[in-house]
């Protein structure tokens, strides 16, 4: 497996490889690898002569500095997963060289740069993280032109994060295949995440309250009642349980984003949730 830090190398070994016509399947991630993105990698082999990890804590889609700072940095035992894992490039560079030169006040530069996904990004994820999403659309549009992929790899575990990238998709222009593939669960239901690890004993012993909740909306839905109602339902559920606090609980249209009314008004469902334990933020959601 090969592991570069400049943008220069990378795309020299990539050009080389597609001159041999090679197809490239890319997944980009923030590190602290755990089962659930070695499955995106899965996928990508299963598709893809060459597949490429990026590995970058993208501090511009960080808005609480002490989340950024907490973020686990563990580029060593990445590698040694990614390896058995077949990937076959690791992308892991600074902020310097995704962004440029530091300034005075800055260890990188900063983008100019806005994008603004409006109605996508105005809800759930995006009320609660400001700039969060204008961030993820900088780094991936900046990724997928270092990389210049033919598919990539998104989990559903981000469906909001799966919106923007796809509509960002269209309105650039991007001649890539998004693949946005299921979410990978613990055994107890929890959805694996590098937040899970700085969960508390306790705190891990009731995280999978969060999925059981999902789960139990969902069969409320499923029984005919209406969506209000369960959101009511559910949201009081969580308020009996002090240890969470609930951030949202929505029910939406999985592409529009938008709540919905009545289930026949959606082409799929998403049941979307956010709450903290402890001082980990954590987020889940399940598609029918
Ligand atoms: P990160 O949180 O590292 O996630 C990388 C990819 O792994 C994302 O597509 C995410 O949805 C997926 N993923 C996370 N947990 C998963 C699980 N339990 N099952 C399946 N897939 C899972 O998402 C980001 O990084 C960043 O925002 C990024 C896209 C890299 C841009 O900086």
């Amino acid at each position: 497996m090969h592991i570069f830090h400049s943008i220069a190398d990378l795309r020299s070994y990539l050009r080389l490889q597609r001159q041999q016509g090679k197809t490239v399947g890319f997944v980009p991630t923030m590190g602290a690898l755990h089962e659930g993105h070695l499955s995106l990698i899965e996928a990508s082999k299963a598709q893809n002569d060459l597949s490429v990890c990026s590995i970058f804590v993208n501090p511009i889609q960080f808005n609480n500095p002490d989340d950024l700072a907490r973020y686990p940095r563990t580029l060593d035992s990445d590698c040694a997963m990614l390896a058995p894992a077949g990937c076959d490039a690791v992308f892991a560079p600074s902020a310097e060289e995704m962004y440029g030169k530091a300034t005075a006040s800055d260890a990188y530069a900063k983008p100019i740069l806005k994008f603004d996904f409006g109605t996508l990004e105005h809800v759930m994820e995006g009320q609660f993280r400001p700039g969060h999403f204008n961030g993820v659309g900088i780094v991936v549009s900046k990724l997928f032109n270092i990389v210049q992929p033919d598919r990539t790899y998104f989990g559903q575990k981000d469906l909001q994060q799966v919106a923007v990238v796809r509509q960002m998709m269209i309105d650039l222009g991007f001649q890539i295949e998004l693949h946005p593939c299921p979410t990978l669960r613990e055994p107890d239901g929890l959805a694996m995440s590098s937040r899970n690890r700085n969960l508390t004993v306790e705190e891990r012993a009731i995280a999978p309250h969060i999925f059981k909740g999902l789960s139990l909306a969902k069969s409320l839905l499923l029984s005919g009642r209406p969506p209000a109602e369960v959101k009511r339902e559910i949201t009081a559920h969580f308020e009996q349980q002090p240890a969470f606090r609930l951030e949202y609980f929505e029910i939406v249209d999985a592409h529009s984003l938008q709540t919905i009314e009545a289930m026949a008004d959606a082409g799929q469902t998403a049941l979307c949730i956010a709450a903290h334990l402890g001082k980990v933020r954590l987020i889940d959601n399940v598609v029918f």
